[in-house]
């Protein structure tokens, strides 16, 4: 008897938060990680459900696209797709702040104007606390101290991998078609990946983050 096909929910992009009809505060995220990871899981034969904030991208053929705008909506659509999620990815760079009050009508132009900001749900601590048999994987972008930061939300979120991102002169990961990470595992697994490409660098992650599944994890 074939196996049951396990189910990846990969979530990316930025999320964006809007301040008044016209305006938002985001991020520069363009989102092109977690498609390429959607897109190799796909091959892999997985079952593949992509929640993306706003990118200029096209959803790979064959996966479950669901379009959001807020970290609010990101965190509603995760839920919805939980119950049914063996593994998730969250590579999206969820938007720290959202207004605490959205100006239905443009805000005027005047010389100097103060907006009050609140926290985002932090997703991921969400549905760690709701994890279950499920495997995780969180993605952390780090300026300094990368593998103690990485490794602290790793901790902090109930994470079984993190995969650790590093920004400095000359390796800005956003935007960029490569990217150089650290794959971190709870139990102290940890794997350099050199600067590849994307899609590469996808295939070669979910290669293994496989290998553990089928194992032990971390
Ligand atoms: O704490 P930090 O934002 O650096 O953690 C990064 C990880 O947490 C990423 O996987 C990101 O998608 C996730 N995250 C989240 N909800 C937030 C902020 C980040 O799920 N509000």
């Amino acid at each position: 008897m074939p196996s049951k096909k396990l189910h990846l929910l990969v979530t990316a992009g930025p999320t964006r938060e809007m301040l008044d009809p016209v305006r938002f505060l985001s991020n520069v995220s363009t989102g092109l990680m977690g498609y390429q990871i959607a897109r190799q899981a796909k091959r892999m034969n997985f079952q593949v459900t992509l929640v993306s904030g706003p990118t200029a991208l096209r959803p790979p053929q064959g996966v479950r696209f669901v379009s959001v705008l807020s970290a609010e909506e990101m965190r509603r659509a995760v839920l919805t797709y939980w119950s049914q999620t063996d593994v998730l990815v969250m590579t999206a760079a969820v938007c720290d702040y959202t207004p605490v009050h959205f100006s239905k009508s443009k805000i005027k132009r005047i010389r100097q104007k103060t907006i009050s900001f609140k926290r985002t749900p932090d997703i991921l601590a969400q549905v760690g606390r709701r994890k279950g048999n499920r495997l995780m994987v969180g993605f952390a972008l780090e300026t300094e101290a990368v593998e103690k930061n990485a490794g602290a939300k790793l901790r902090r979120k109930n994470l079984d991998f993190i995969v650790a991102n590093w920004y400095h002169k000359g390796n800005n990961p956003f935007g960029d078609q490569r990217a150089a990470v650290i794959l971190m595992g709870k139990k102290g697994f940890k794997k350099v990946f050199p600067k590849m490409n994307k899609t590469q660098l996808a295939a070669s992650l979910l290669r293994e983050l496989k290998q553990r599944l089928d194992t032990k994890k971390g």
